[in-house]
């Protein structure tokens, strides 16, 4: 038998869905054993269930086609076959909350993709390379929630990706206010141009909700795990205005971000920093961790959407075009793949540090 963990991955024939299946493609330590979706797909084959909305660039994985979808509701049924489920099904927020904490309370970890639950006090929303610290908060939701190994953790908004890291990087600088900018992928709303053909050579300036997850999840993530509140308490500065806007690109989220410092830094001091920083996963070499998580490129135009997403695999930020600005004291221009470190990625990696900190197991 197989020593790797047995994953489920719940919403798995949607966008992000089929990213989980791609990534963990010959993963070491986790194995997809099971998918579940909605009714429409339970009882075909993952290859029928999907047939002709496969959107990944990489062939379905030959080991996924044969699995049976079985459907996310029947939750004991799913779970009885795994160690932990990653969650990526789109319901509404108030059911997602629910089947997530069903999961959980049948003893199965759910690392969890979605937004319904990163604003429950006691559940962690990591970036590891940021705050796996906050992982220590599980201990508190597993008292509420009545269970021994079972939880939710949850991963931020794929819109923070290209500027929450670059800021944590300069915190020694203290930045104080920031205003940011996102220039957002089509794939960020689970469509390809062939689904979404009025976005070919279009602007949107409207993402719903996206504005107020980039202004506030930064700061939860910043925040700390209060022993006596047993939540986490978010960080209250700096203070960040966003505006997010959809563009036509398929993969890759942008940013332009203008940022006031209290102990103003210079350029070198700037990139150095981004140059240095790295964390947990890069210490304990974690499979899907960017050796570097942030690199800085010097050209005028850069990054580029064509020439930078895939840094990393998709799993590192790329910066570009520091500079001094009239108003504020800084500017530059940041991007991450939105479907990998914002997505999918970004949810293996914390499943990586959760199964190192003892919090994954097998059952
Ligand atoms: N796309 C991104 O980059 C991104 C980034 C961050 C967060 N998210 C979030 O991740 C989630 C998934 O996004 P996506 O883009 O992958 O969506 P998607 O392509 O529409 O896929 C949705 C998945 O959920 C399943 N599903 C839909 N309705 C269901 C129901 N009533 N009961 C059970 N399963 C149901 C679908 O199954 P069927 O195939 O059977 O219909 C499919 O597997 C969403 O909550 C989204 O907001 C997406």
């Amino acid at each position: 038998m197989s020593e790797r963990l047995r994953v489920g991955v719940l919403g798995g024939t949607g966008m992000v869905g089929q990213r989980f299946i791609s990534l963990l493609e010959n993963h070491p330590w986790f194995e997809v054993t099971t998918i579940a979706a909605s009714p429409r797909s339970a009882g075909k084959t993952y290859e029928e269930a999907v047939n002709g909305r496969w959107k990944m660039d990489t062939p379905m994985p030959e080991s996924a086609k044969k699995i049976i979808v079985k459907n996310v509701n029947e939750v004991e049924e799913v779970a009885s076959e795994v160690d932990f489920v990653f969650s990526a099904v789109d319901m509404s927020k108030d059911e997602i909350k629910k089947i997530e904490e069903a999961y959980a309370k049948t003893e199965t970890p759910v690392v969890s993709n979605n937004s319904a639950h990163r604003w429950t006090p006691d559940v962690p929303m990591v970036v590891p390379e940021i705050n796996p610290e906050h992982m220590e908060v599980i201990k508190y939701q597993k008292e509420r929630l009545g269970t021994k190994r079972g939880f939710v953790a949850v991963k931020p908004n794929c819109s923070i990706q290209s500027y929450a890291p670059v800021l944590t990087a300069w915190k020694e600088f203290e930045p104080y206010e920031v205003v940011a900018t996102t220039y957002q992928a089509i794939s960020g709303a689970g469509k390809t141009f062939k689904d979404w053909p009025e976005m070919d050579g279009n602007i949107i300036p409207f993402i719903g909700g996206e504005e107020e997850k980039s202004e506030k999840e930064p700061l939860r993530i910043w925040g700390h795990v209060d022993d006596t509140k047993k939540e986490i308490v978010p960080a209250t500065e700096p203070r960040i205005t966003c505006q997010c806007v959809r563009v036509p690109i398929l993969n890759g989220h942008t940013a332009a971000v203008f940022v006031k410092f209290k102990k103003n830094p210079t350029k070198e001091q700037l990139v150095e920093a981004l140059r240095k920083f790295s964390g947990i996963p890069q210490e304990l070499k974690l499979p899907s961790a960017p050796e570097h998580f942030i690199q800085y490129l010097e050209e005028d135009n850069r990054p580029q959407v064509k020439l930078d997403v895939d840094y990393e695999h998709g799993m590192g930020v790329s910066v570009g075009r520091i500079r001094e600005d009239s108003v504020y004291d800084w500017k530059f221009i940041g991007l991450s793949h939105n479907t990998v470190r914002g997505a999918a990625g970004g949810a293996v990696l914390c499943a990586e540090l959760l199964k190192a900190q003892g919090y994954i197991t097998k059952k």
